[in-house]
């Protein structure tokens, strides 16, 4: 089903451009005969739908209120293979979870768009009472069911979707009434499909992202989020952010002016508060530098996105741990896990209680801050240093076109995501974690980084090395990524760490 690569031979090239108005209408026509259920799609009845629902309801609402007031709002990951499975799950997120947004994340048939194999899943997971699917179907529900959901809960509803292919879910769902989308061309590109390119996922999201903005003209603000990186490895923060501000700059192209931004923690306090701040005033930057004045663009936090451990006090922990980084750090809202995450897609209860430590966790924070910390204020302007030259040499690149420099500097290696699944990645950067617990590289590859800046993280790692009386090798690398779902006993073993000189 997937229509990207088509009409190769037709299409203009790649630029982040706004698609014309005609254009893209008449792509939108094209999109909506793929399956039957896009022949429900109505604009105009979709807009006015929007403009009834109350307040509380429409997430780019409350973005906007909990960023302004500093409040850091809890949202989990949920969606089942039957309708009345996902109603169920949705109304306890809501009750019992007290999220303040409420999810439908998609299965993978879905994401790879093979709707006749989702509705296989359907009809069986109605067959059995049980879902055999791992996300809810929105294109083969349709509109009505959709609708179904939204108004069942009585917070705002999201979509989490884990695709390049977005362009029929989004309609579906928008006008459906759910007021947010998750997904972006090219983080979603490089961390969740292997052999579309990252022009045609960067083209994908074009369309979303201009259908939001039709949405905005039409007195409609829609909450448009990049995804951060849910690759289940460890990604420094440089990456996520260069990434994340290239992202932002080709939605705003398209006319989008309320775009949400994620960052994964890397559990480390002091450099995921840094990673925060720095990422929204680094997205600022780029977007005035472009001349876009007028972008939000709120950070949410997500629970750790390496391996987790199995064990339930364990992985209470991180999920505690978690609300605590985000509401310190200042992000305005933080995306959850349980203490199933080891084991699979968590049950309704464990989803729940996911929430409820974050929010327990998060009412602990209260107002902390880490502005002034020298550690702090130190790995802000690290980080700025790091992603300046890597969006800076991508813009190049491209003579200044995000797009063109994008799809230029991954073919390069210039911009690079560790361990993807994409063929058009290198992969060749390495990250593991020093010495005192923060993410760093340990290869850059072709990463564009100054040598200064590389030796600050090199000197981290060797302290780590040191430490650990291991190799300074790739196996720092390697070994940073299972560290976390490691037993308590092999964590902490009986033994006291050597003494080293603290790091200048
Ligand atoms: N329900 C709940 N969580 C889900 N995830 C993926 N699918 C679902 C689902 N259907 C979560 C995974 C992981 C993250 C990437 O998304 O558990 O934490």
């Amino acid at each position: 089903m997937n229509d990207a690569s088509s009409h190769n031979a037709l299409r203009a090239p790649l630029a982040e451009t706004a698609i014309p108005a005609d254009e893209f209408h008449r792509a939108r026509d094209a999109n909506l005969a793929r399956w039957p259920t896009g022949a429900d799609v109505d604009f105009h009845a979709a807009v006015a739908l929007h403009k009834e629902l109350p307040a509380h309801k429409r997430l780019a609402d409350a973005m906007r209120r909990a960023h302004a007031e500093r409040r850091c709002l809890t949202q989990p990951r949920g969606g089942f293979g039957t309708l009345a499975m996902q109603k169920a799950l949705m109304i306890a997120l809501d009750r019992e979870g007290l999220a303040d947004i409420v999810p439908t994340t998609t299965d993978s048939y879905t994401r790879n768009e093979q709707f006749a194999a989702a509705q296989k899943g359907v009809d069986e997971s109605d067959r059995l009472g049980r879902s055999l699917l791992n996300g809810f179907p929105i294109v083969n529900y349709g509109l009505a069911a959709c609708r179904e959901l939204v108004d069942a809960i009585d917070k705002p509803a999201i979509m989490l979707t884990g695709t390049s292919m977005p362009k029929l879910t989004s309609e579906i769902g928008f006008a459906a009434g759910y007021t947010g989308y998750l997904g972006s061309g090219i983080a979603y590109t490089t961390s969740y499909i292997k052999e579309l390119s990252i022009e045609d996922g960067i083209r994908n999201y074009q369309y979303l992202d201009r259908l939001a903005a039709l949405y905005a003209e039409h007195g409609v603000e829609l909450h448009r989020r990049q995804p951060g990186f849910l690759t289940g490895t460890n990604i420094p923060p440089c990456i996520a952010i260069a990434i994340a501000v290239l992202d932002c700059l080709l939605a705003a192209a398209q006319g989008v002016s309320h775009y949400g931004l994620e960052l994964a923690q890397t559990l480390h306090l002091v450099q995921d508060a840094a990673a925060i701040a720095a990422c929204e005033s680094l997205a600022q930057e780029y977007l005035a530098r472009k001349g876009h004045h007028d972008v939000f663009t709120p950070i949410t936090s997500l629970h750790w996105m390496g391996a987790w451990p199995q064990d339930d006090a364990q992985a209470a922990t991180l999920v505690s741990y978690g609300g605590t980084l985000a509401a310190i750090g200042g992000a305005a809202s933080v995306t959850t896990k349980s203490t199933h995450e080891a084991h699979g897609i968590p049950t309704p209860e464990a989803n729940v209680e996911g929430l409820r430590i974050t929010r327990m966790a998060i009412y602990l924070a209260r107002g902390i801050r880490l502005d002034g910390l020298p550690e702090y204020e130190r790995e802000k302007a690290l980080i700025g240093r790091e992603v300046r030259a890597i969006v800076d040499k991508v813009l190049e690149m491209g003579d200044g076109d995000a797009a063109t420099g994008t799809v230029r500097a991954f073919a390069a290696g210039v911009l690079d995501v560790p361990w993807s699944p994409n063929r058009h990645v290198k992969s060749r950067v390495m990250p593991a974690r020093d010495a005192d617990g923060y993410l760093r590289i340990f290869d850059p590859g072709g990463l564009p980084l100054p040598r200064d800046v590389m030796e600050v993280h090199a000197a981290g790692l060797r302290a780590r090395a040191a430490n650990q009386r291991v190799p300074f090798d790739r196996d720092l690398a390697v070994r940073s990524v299972y560290e976390l779902s490691e037993p308590l006993a092999r964590l902490m073993p009986d033994r006291a760490a050597a003494p080293r000189p603290p790091i200048a």
